[in-house]
């Protein structure tokens, strides 16, 4: 349904990496709503080619940048504001790696280089993109950015590792950042809390399969897609939205505010009577 709710919009849509990126279909939706935008990711991401299709298939160009990288990011807003004929009215942020969690280090076991590496590349990007932003005034009074998240930032999630600190952080700078950009050119800026999500960084966790299966039965609408998360973020990006800032909005179902299902509860009670 193309509503053309982003029509006039000219947006940076980082992280896409394959078709199952949540950053993938954010970059779709916003194509179909009329938006025009500059895809991004990291020069190893980019070897893979298949972003290549998504800005083909979105009449787009891919510039490379590292995130954790001020100097890549410089040129990245600089060419982007450059390529779209003007400045920019959204901003995804849609980065995130442990290196802990990917190589198996459990949360007491971490190696603190590695950690610093979470930190950096799925926290303080948020903040480095920022600031590049803010200091080439590249983002248009009213602008939205949305960083996206999980709720392991507030309870524990055991196989999560250093990402759930990562992602505390992460929903810090939302809200810091959040307030001066806001003070000062009206700039919104706001965490999306996604379901357990099949992708490459959301399989790359540990008990990834009974986690999403928890998370599917306790919700009571289910687990979101990355379909409902990239319309949720549209939304976002949207004039409807206006006065939404400094929020970490969950796009989870309903999982955030259970407490206990009647199936779990049920799957307890079948190991009681055995
Ligand atoms: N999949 C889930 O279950 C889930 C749930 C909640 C939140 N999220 C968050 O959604 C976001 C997108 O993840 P996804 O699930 O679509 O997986 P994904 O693996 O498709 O996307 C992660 C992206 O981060 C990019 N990246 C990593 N290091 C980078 C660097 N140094 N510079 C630039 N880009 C870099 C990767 O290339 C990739 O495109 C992440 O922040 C993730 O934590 C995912």
């Amino acid at each position: 349904m193309a509503n053309q709710l982003l029509a006039d919009k000219r947006g940076l849509i980082t992280g896409a990496l394959d078709e199952h990126s949540i950053a993938w279909k954010v970059a779709e939706e916003a194509h179909r709503q009329g938006a025009k935008f500059v895809l991004t990711n990291a020069p190893v991401a980019l070897r893979m080619g298949e972003i290549n299709k998504l800005a083909e298939k979105c009449g787009t160009i891919v510039i490379a940048a590292d995130a954790t990288s001020v100097e890549d990011l410089e040129k990245l807003v600089a060419q982007s504001v450059e390529h779209l004929g003007g400045k920019l009215d959204f901003v995804l942020h849609s980065v995130g790696m442990s290196p802990n969690v990917r190589k198996g280090k459990t949360y007491t076991d971490v190696n603190y280089e590695w950690m610093n590496k979470t930190f950096d590349i799925s926290a303080f990007s948020l903040h480095k993109l920022l600031q590049t932003c803010m200091k080439q005034d590249a983002i248009n009074d009213w602008g939205s950015v949305v960083a996206l998240t999980y709720i392991a930032a507030q309870r524990a999630f055991p196989g999560y590792g250093d990402m759930a600190d990562a992602k505390a952080t992460l929903e810090s700078i939302v809200r810091s950042f959040g307030y001066y950009y806001g003070n000062a050119k009206k700039v919104r800026v706001n965490s999306v809390s996604q379901s357990p999500t099949v992708t490459t960084a959301g399989s790359g966790i540990k008990g990834f399969d009974s986690l999403y299966k928890y998370a599917e039965d306790i919700s009571p609408l289910g687990n979101a897609s990355a379909d409902d998360c990239a319309n949720y973020c549209i939304s976002l990006f949207s004039d409807l939205t206006k006065y939404v800032t400094m929020q970490n909005l969950f796009h989870d179902g309903g999982f955030s505010n259970m407490g206990v299902s009647e199936m779990a509860m049920q799957i307890f009670a079948k190991k009681e009577g055995e």
